[in-house]
């Protein structure tokens, strides 16, 4: 894929203004909206649920990348493919039969993604690279915005991207976690398709500008 995508991530956007953050992704250069879902288990954080997604999804005119960080997340995805969502990540560690759940993903007529936790292996894919339309590559521990990015990601993307060209797949590489300025380019370059962007751009002093630069970076 040659265009690099930016998702900036909602987690860090001002609750109490959703809408005009919703709708300043909408204006902006950004591509698609990543909406990230804590159920204080599978992380020890408690983001937002169906009725705030129901919100956004409402006011989005832009693709809905929703990151699941739950354990069981079967249980949800007719529940997602009913508010709009347009890719569902699931976590590799909190699935027991991924092959079974990327096919209920797109049975419900979504892209399917899987997101690895930093401590967990690109190589675990190897076996179902090819059912995969999204791998989300964490490069900080999920649960919280505005932590510092792992170095150690750039290897796992290379890896990464190796073993989806040598199974000749389409899955998208997207990193997720402390992306900003310094990093986005040197990620592209090893790999990334798809930078997921929270406090970088919604803590900035003007976050369509950043989002505008950002894109700049990586085209
Ligand atoms: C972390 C979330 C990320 C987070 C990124 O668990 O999955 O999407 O919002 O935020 P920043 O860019 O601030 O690290
Ligand atoms: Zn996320």
């Amino acid at each position: 894929m040659s265009t690099k995508l930016v998702a900036p991530s909602l987690l860090a956007a001002d609750f109490g203004n959703l809408q005009r953050d919703v709708e300043m992704v909408n204006q902006s250069d950004a591509d698609w909206h990543h909406i990230d879902v804590m159920d204080g288990v599978f992380v020890p954080n408690i983001s937002f649920g169906m009725p705030v997604i129901k919100s956004i999804a409402q006011h989005s005119t832009k693709i809905l990348d929703v990151h699941l960080m739950i354990v069981d997340p079967d249980r949800y995805i007719k529940a997602f493919a009913d508010l709009g969502a347009n890719y569902l990540t699931v976590h590799y560690e909190a699935c027991n039969h991924l092959h079974r759940t990327l096919q209920a993903i797109k049975n419900q007529g979504m892209k399917a993604g899987v997101a690895l936790n930093p401590h967990t292996s690109v190589h675990l894919l190897e076996d179902i690279i090819q059912d995969i339309d999204l791998v989300c590559v964490m490069s900080v521990n999920p649960g919280f915005g505005g932590q510092s990015f792992i170095e150690n990601t750039y290897q796992k993307v290379s890896e990464l991207k190796n073993l989806i060209e040598k199974k000749n797949s389409n899955t998208l590489i997207e990193i997720d976690g402390g992306v900003n300025a310094t990093n986005a380019k040197k990620l592209v370059d090893a790999g990334a398709d798809v930078l997921v962007a929270g406090s970088f751009v919604f803590k900035s002093e003007n976050p369509t500008e950043t989002i505008k630069k950002l894109k700049e970076q990586i085209a």
